[in-house]
């Protein structure tokens, strides 16, 4: 026995004066100590030989001798673990291996790498703001699909197949099998087809808002573009006034531009509502002084609206001697574009990442 031991003292003392310089080294340093024909499985086959009365204190050697062993292989492996595993070289060298099955060309105490995290669409964060003013008023939020059939897009709205406003919203048509109703399929030019969805399921009082895309056969410039966003806002109930409609969106420009900004309504005209007028503010850029924006003038349109004419109430069995309501639609785009001086609309839809970046955390 006492050979033995002297045997694993001198292993010891030969792992304790290694030294390795690269992951090879203690690559070979953990076969041959660590390994399944490595020296501490072959001194532990020692045990056999041992005498039944001294296996105990024994077993105790041989256990300490494999905690060394691995101590010391773990103490090796962290001294290579500052280099940076790029600059470890050969491909060879890349084998999961060690007594605890760690990679030695790894690094574990370097940083991850970075996962670029995106951020919110400027059109989405403003949309969510439009929405969250609404819903503190008590708007819930309604949805329509894109591709709409004549009848919720104009006809219901009171646009007649003749109507000449209908000239007002140069429209995609969709070539869809015409179901068995005849029903002619389009892209919806507004958000207005919102409210004929959900006139149809509601009875009064409704009082929703109901953010979309929307479609329109217009070249794309800097000014007008064939897709963009409005946000449809419809209430109806007893007793809603124009002054109701006027309050709303008083309180909202209040909420969306600051206390300071003022607004005026202008009469308009819209088939779906009587009588119908166009809001404007007080030109954020210039403070109402004149600039390009504003065209001048000190003040810059954001929405239509009106109280909803009384045929679009009876096309969905609402009496409109007992309801009244009020309903308007905005431009997203316009009131980013207001809000953070966009002058281009296309900025918006060509995903340029420096532009889109510059909205993190905004709202
Ligand atoms: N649908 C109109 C448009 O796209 C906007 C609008 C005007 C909506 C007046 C309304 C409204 O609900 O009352 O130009």
């Amino acid at each position: 026995m006492e050979a033995l031991l002297q045997q694993i003292e001198g292993y010891k003392a030969e792992m304790q004066a290694a030294t390795i310089s690269d992951a090879a080294a203690l690559e070979q340093f953990r076969i041959k100590y660590l390994g399944t024909k490595g020296l501490v499985k072959a001194v532990m086959g020692e045990m056999k030989q041992v005498p039944a009365d001294q296996k105990k204190s024994f077993g105790q050697i041989l256990n300490d001798f494999k905690l060394f062993a691995e101590a010391r292989f773990e103490e090796l492996e962290a001294s290579l673990g500052n280099t940076h595993p790029e600059t470890r070289n050969s491909q060879t060298d890349v084998t999961l291996s060690s007594s605890k099955g760690r990679n030695p060309n790894l690094d574990y105490s370097l940083p991850g790498e970075p996962i670029p995290v995106g951020t919110r669409h400027p059109l989405s964060l403003v949309r969510n703001e439009i929405v969250s003013i609404f819903k503190r008023l008590g708007f819930a939020i309604a949805e329509g699909p894109e591709i709409e059939d004549d009848w919720h897009n104009f006809g219901a709205m009171n646009l007649p197949e003749d109507h000449p406003a209908r000239d007002m919203q140069d429209t995609f048509y969709i070539n869809k099998p015409t179901e068995s109703n005849g029903a002619t399929w389009l892209l919806r030019t507004h958000t207005s087809s919102v409210q004929a969805r959900v006139m149809e399921t509601q009875k009064p009082p409704i009082r929703v808002i109901c953010p979309g895309r929307v479609y329109r056969n217009e070249t794309v410039s800097a000014r007008a573009h064939c897709f963009f966003h409005q946000v449809e806002g419809l209430y109806v109930d007893e007793q809603v006034s124009f002054a109701d409609l006027k309050q709303t969106l008083y309180f909202f420009v209040q909420e969306m531009f600051g206390k300071n900004v003022k607004v005026r309504f202008r009469p308009s005209y819209f088939p779906f509502t009587e009588p119908s007028a166009e809001m404007d503010i007080s030109c954020l850029i210039c403070g109402g002084d004149g600039c390009n924006i504003c065209k001048h003038s000190g003040w810059v349109e954001i929405l239509g609206s009106g109280m909803v004419h009384p045929n679009v109430l009876e096309n969905f069995g609402i009496d409109s001697n007992k309801y009244t309501g009020f309903a308007f639609g905005m431009g997203v785009e316009r009131i980013t574009q207001l809000k953070y001086q966009v002058n281009d609309l296309r900025l918006y839809s060509q995903n340029d990442i420096r532009f889109l970046k510059q909205f993190t955390g905004v709202v």
